[in-house]
């Protein structure tokens, strides 16, 4: 059943006041709800029946409408819906469900992790805990009362603050929770459990004192400091660059083990996967702590961009998701390495979220339809949506963009509004005309940028033609131009930044025809153009540079990010013109124009050193893959593997010398500079052991010995699992997992690395790790690192030509499909691209979809993807 944006209507009801009581028993749990209801004076509809969302699961004890208790003939049950006819304007209605958190393996609604309480309601979730208004439009202050075994559940929490608590009888106890923010049932959380926490302090600048407290278990207490500093960092930035401060009392967070996704911004009550909020130096790398930060960032903005303003409905999700990682993008910036941060984003971006674009599930970041919202957290939604509100910030200048954002906020507050009225509120605090940029809302799909240039050496005047055009995507065949703000600067022979006739050394283009010309004048040497700077769009820019321009650029261009690019290009169109080769069957020679300029790269110790091992990462095989009209997986690997090898072979003694220089003994400090210095050295260290040379894997295992950090001590891990050194590789894997082996988030690295490993044979031990002792099914972090870990980092083997790879994924969503509905249908995520392939695998991959279609009873998450991907 598809549910179309076009066919929004306001709620016929609403929802006043909220009060629920939870009985949290072994086998079942008893949820009471009362519900202060009236019809919505807007609702056109004036004597409609009530219907509420309620799962088939739920069992309906009780049923009253202001305390008249309903016999079963006037209410009506369906699959998902509880209806009632004939109620007043006003009413209370009563109702008494019960339901089973632990057999909920879908972990949506209220589910057991690991022995404790907690819920996920975001998006639908509400439903499976009582019948409800489930629709984030009807907002409602919510007075929770949760009651428990005083010993096994000692931490009874929800949102808002404590009220009151006692005790009851038979060694139980309860606590009651008031939240004053009328909010939808998404943003509700409840949690229960025995749970150690730490606690600090934090003073808002208009005074307000906020207690802020992070909840895990007792043997993780050592892994909260990094979450609670990076919450005090987000409260000030937030503050500081967007007036927004905290408006309750208190401010939560809880880790739990077994979560759908990264984390959730419930009101005052945030729940956290384990992974994205514990960090230690022992057990979390760089990587690790910078995602802790991000997401603790993340959900704390939430609390103004997505809670206090709110979503009309979920096709508006970018509303406050593209918004908010926009904020959270801008504050890592902040913090660490701005172009560190803006290379990795726009990676990511490139090889997921354009090959999203590309395939059978292409959406607008505001899609007109969907059959399951849980569908539609993608990289389109977050990641371009994040891409949009940035362009917006390009085109209106930060100042105006502030305005705007404090416009949005003022008008909206308390509401539940549309991605139109955010871009209303950036035009009308502006005053910038954004009619042809919300196309960026409607259309799907990445827009090319094909450029080409003139220079007339007699009038000075450059001019630079910029022609663009979006392909078709599903149910989109034919798209209008987009307004697309084009940074550009214009580089002298000299490596200089011409100036420009705005006065600056970047001008941002906008262009908004299929083709516009734009001269520059006063040029008085043919430049060599430095386009998209800072990735200013999400589109894909095409301009023919020479080779020698390129390696120009990388030393030259005074915007950080371009000089990246500039890098990545030369790669990329070294990599292609091999690829070629290795098809033809032809001896393949490295161009030793990137030999040169990575030595140059390596040895100059004037650069930016959080770029250098940026700069010197070779696009790897998944942004290769997305850049392919047919996808030759072998080919890729066994070129990007030669390159590798070839440098690494023709640098090694400044490579050497890199890694000495790096490889200094520190007190472990998650910081921009260290970061980079580790970045650095296990970059060098990849090179190394690609030259196969005994001494290196003695350097690699060195490493790993003596490591006193999980960045340096994972680096060397891998690059030695990766390695043709299977005996190594198996006893330092050994020695890992038995140090490790209470720590569920290494252990998942250590299953990731095994699964991701390229050597023949990974299939085999992904199924062998799916029998051992640390693999859960039904945890999905779990499933992320074994299976994931094979179908997204291992396209080598996934794409095995017997087809078994895809026959094992396949396997697994078939038996997900019943488990855990959300993770089984992002598994799916690698057999949509099936029409990349050549024609064999396409084959093969199309097989294992139908198969999974043919299966039996598919949720209705799976069941979305797959039949869109056989469309
Ligand atoms: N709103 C959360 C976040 O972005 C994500 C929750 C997604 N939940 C889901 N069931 N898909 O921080
Ligand atoms: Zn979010």
């Amino acid at each position: 059943q598809v549910i179309y944006l076009k066919d929004y209507q306001v709620p016929e009801f609403l929802i006043e006041k909220t009060d629920l009581r939870f009985e949290l028993q072994a086998d079942a749990t008893l949820v009471k709800a009362r519900l202060q209801i009236r019809r919505n004076p807007q609702s056109l509809s004036k004597n409609s029946a009530l219907v509420l969302q309620g799962d088939k699961d739920l069992v309906l004890c009780r049923v009253a409408v202001n305390d008249q208790v309903l016999a079963e003939q006037d209410y009506r049950r369906s699959e998902e819906s509880l209806s009632i006819n004939d109620v007043p304007d006003v009413f209370v209605l009563e109702t008494v469900t019960e339901i089973y958190p632990d057999q909920n393996t879908a972990l949506e609604g209220l589910y057991r992790s690991d022995g404790m309480y907690c819920t996920q309601c975001e998006a639908e979730g509400f439903r499976r805990i009582t019948f409800y208004l489930d629709r984030p439009d009807v907002m409602s202050v919510f007075t929770t009362t949760i009651e428990a075994d005083k010993a096994a559940y000692p931490v009874l929490l929800s949102n808002g603050n404590p009220v009151a608590s006692g005790d009851a009888d038979g060694d139980r106890h309860w606590v009651t929770w008031e939240d004053p923010f009328p909010k939808p049932a998404y943003l509700f959380a409840l949690v229960a459990g025995d749970l150690a926490f730490i606690e600090d302090r934090y003073v808002t600048g208009s005074g307000r004192e906020v207690t802020l407290q992070i909840f895990a278990a007792e043997k993780d207490l050592d892994k909260l400091d990094y979450a609670m500093i990076s919450l005090k960092k987000s409260m000030r930035w937030d503050e500081e660059v967007y007036g927004r401060e905290y408006d309750l009392d208190i401010y939560m967070i809880v880790a739990v083990d077994f979560f759908n996704m990264g984390a959730m911004e419930n009101k005052g009550l945030n729940i956290f996967n384990t992974s994205c909020v514990l960090a230690h130096p022992e057990t979390t790398t760089d990587a690790g702590f910078q995602r802790v930060e991000g997401v603790v960032a993340h959900e704390y903005f939430h609390n103004w961009s997505g809670n206090r303003v709110t979503c009309r409905d979920w096709f508006q999700l970018s509303l406050k998701e593209g918004f908010t990682v926009f904020r959270d993008a801008e504050f890592s910036a902040d913090m660490n390495s701005r172009t560190v941060k803006r290379v990795e984003d726009v990676s990511l971006l490139r090889t997921a979220q354009f090959a999203e674009d590309a395939g059978p599930m292409a959406h607008p970041i505001r899609p007109a339809s969907f059959i399951e919202i849980s569908n539609f957290y993608t990289m389109t939604i977050y990641e371009k949506g994040a891409e949009v509100v940035r362009m917006i910030h390009t085109l209106l200048g930060a100042e105006n963009f502030r305005k705007g954002s404090d416009l949005y906020f003022e008008r909206h507050d308390g509401q539940a509004v549309t991605t139109d009225d955010f871009v209303q509120a950036m035009e009308d605090a502006s005053g910038i005309d954004l009619s042809q940029f919300r196309l960026w809302y409607s259309q799907a799909g990445t827009p090319v940028i094909d450029v080409s240039d003139e220079y007339d050496a007699s009038q000075q005047i450059y001019t630079l033609i910029l022609k663009q055009r979006c392909p078709a995507t599903p149910g989109q065949s034919e798209k209008a131009p987009f307004h697309i703000p084009v940074s550009v600067g214009l580089l002298g022979k000299s490596g200089q930044d011409m100036m420009l006739s705005n006065g600056e050394t970047t001008q941002v283009l906008e262009l908004k025809e299929a083709e516009q010309r734009f001269s520059f004048t006063e040029i008085e040497e043919k430049p060599i153009p430095s386009l998209l700077r800072s990735f200013s769009a999400p589109v894909k820019l095409h301009y023919g540079y020479q080779r020698d321009d390129l390696v120009f650029l990388m030393s030259h261009d005074s915007d950080g990010f371009n000089r990246w690019e500039a890098a990545q290009k030369l790669g990329v169109d070294i990599l292609q013109e091999l690829i070629g080769e290795y098809q033809a069957g032809n001896e393949l020679v490295l161009d030793n124009r990137l030999t040169a300029a990575y030595r140059a790269v390596l040895t100059d110790l004037s650069l930016d050193q959080a770029m250098v091992s940026k700069v010197l990462t070779l696009p790897t095989e998944a942004y290769l893959s997305e850049l392919s009209d047919i996808i030759d997986v072998d080919a890729i690997h066994a070129v990007r593997e030669f390159v590798i090898k070839t440098l690494a072979e023709a640098l090694s003694s400044e490579l050497i010398a890199v890694y000495d220089r790096c490889n200094v003994s520190e007190k472990y400090a998650p910081d921009a500079t260290s970061i980079a210095r580790r970045a650095l050295k296990n970059l060098a260290l990849s090179y190394l052991m690609k030259t196969g040379k005994p001494e290196q894997l003695e350097r690699a295992l060195t490493q790993f010995q003596d490591a006193d950090n999980m960045t340096d001590s994972m680096a060397a891990l891998a690059l030695v699992v990766h390695s043709p050194y299977a005996k190594a590789a198996e006893v330092i894997l050994e020695q890992f997992y038995l140090r490790w082996k209470n720590e569920p988030l290494v252990v998942n690295q250590w299953l990731s690395v095994q699964a991701s490993n390229p050597s023949k044979g990974a299939l085999n031990t992904v199924k062998q790790l799916m029998q051992h002792e640390s693999f859960n099914m039904r945890n999905p972090n779990k499933v992320r690192s074994l299976i994931s870990g094979f179908s997204s980092l291992n396209p080598v083997n996934f794409h095995a030509m017997d087809g078994s790879g895809y026959r094992f994924l396949a396997d697994q969503i078939i038996e997900l499909n019943n488990l855990n509905p959300q993770i089984a249908s992002r598994l799916v995520t690698p057999l949509t691209r099936w029409k990349r392939y050549p024609a064999d695998r396409q084959g093969m991959m199309r097989e294992e979809l139908q198969r999974i279609m043919d299966s039996g009873e598919l949720s209705r998450d799976v069941f979305e993807v797959v039949s869109k991907s056989l469309a």
